[in-house]
């Protein structure tokens, strides 16, 4: 049976910038099958509230509920479009405001479920690579591959800064991102799971390719 008939799950999790969705979004591209990312959802979520309330004092979990009713996941021909009052969202959901207040929407558990929900139901309509920190472990456990990619702190913040600036970052620059994944590792932690069950990839050597192409064998193998 063609693999896009056989309904499998392709977990893909690990901390920032450790390249989960650019390689969840090519490992789909190469098996056929669709791509959904758990974070962006957690990202368009604090779009949502940020715009109605661009300080976070007054975020109760009701607020956050609230404001993420409005967002929705659209299927492509390849992804779970993140969309907010049935608009995509682009850059926005990058934007360093974002960034800075993701992880406290993410420590609320009534907005976990409903992440959790909405990626659960994305699976239901076929194969699916997702990614995010915990589709190994809470969401996806039954799931016929678990990854977990790991890379040291300097390659995470060069390859991050590299995607953001598009151009070579310069020492200083990556010495303060580092600083920053750091942190945001930190706050991420409790919702950062291993599946006792995933295979490790250490992704500080290899090229985005090398990482796509081992991820693809062991899903053909799965
Ligand atoms: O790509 P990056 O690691 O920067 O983050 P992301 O995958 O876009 O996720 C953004 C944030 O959502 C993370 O910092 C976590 O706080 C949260 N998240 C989570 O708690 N659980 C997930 N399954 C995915 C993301």
């Amino acid at each position: 049976m063609p693999l896009a008939e056989q309904l499998i799950v392709v977990a893909i999790d690990g901390p920032a910038a450790s390249g989960k969705s650019s390689t969840a979004k090519r490992v789909a591209e190469r098996l056929g099958i669709h791509h959904a990312d758990s974070g962006a959802l957690y990202r368009a979520a604090t779009v949502a509230r940020l715009r109605r309330d661009g300080s976070a004092e007054q975020w109760t979990v009701d607020s956050v509920l609230a404001a993420a009713e409005r967002v929705s996941l659209f299927r492509n021909e390849t992804s779970f479009e993140v969309r907010l009052d049935g608009e995509p969202l682009g850059e926005e959901l990058h934007e360093a405001a974002v960034t800075a207040l993701v992880s406290l929407v993410a420590k609320m558990q009534p907005v976990r479920n409903w992440v959790n929900d909405l990626m659960r139901q994305s699976a239901r309509e076929g194969s699916i690579v997702v990614d995010g920190r915990d589709m190994g472990t809470a969401v996806f456990p039954g799931a016929k591959l678990k990854i977990f990619l790991v890379a040291n702190p300097r390659e995470r913040a060069r390859r991050r800064l590299l995607q953001r600036l598009k151009r070579a970052p310069m020492d200083d620059e990556i010495t303060a991102e580092a600083e920053a994944l750091k942190q945001r590792d930190a706050k991420d932690e409790a919702q950062t799971q291993q599946a006792a069950d995933a295979v490790v990839i250490d992704t500080t050597h290899l090229t985005q390719e090398e990482q796509v192409e081992r991820i693809v064998e062991l899903a053909l193998r799965a």
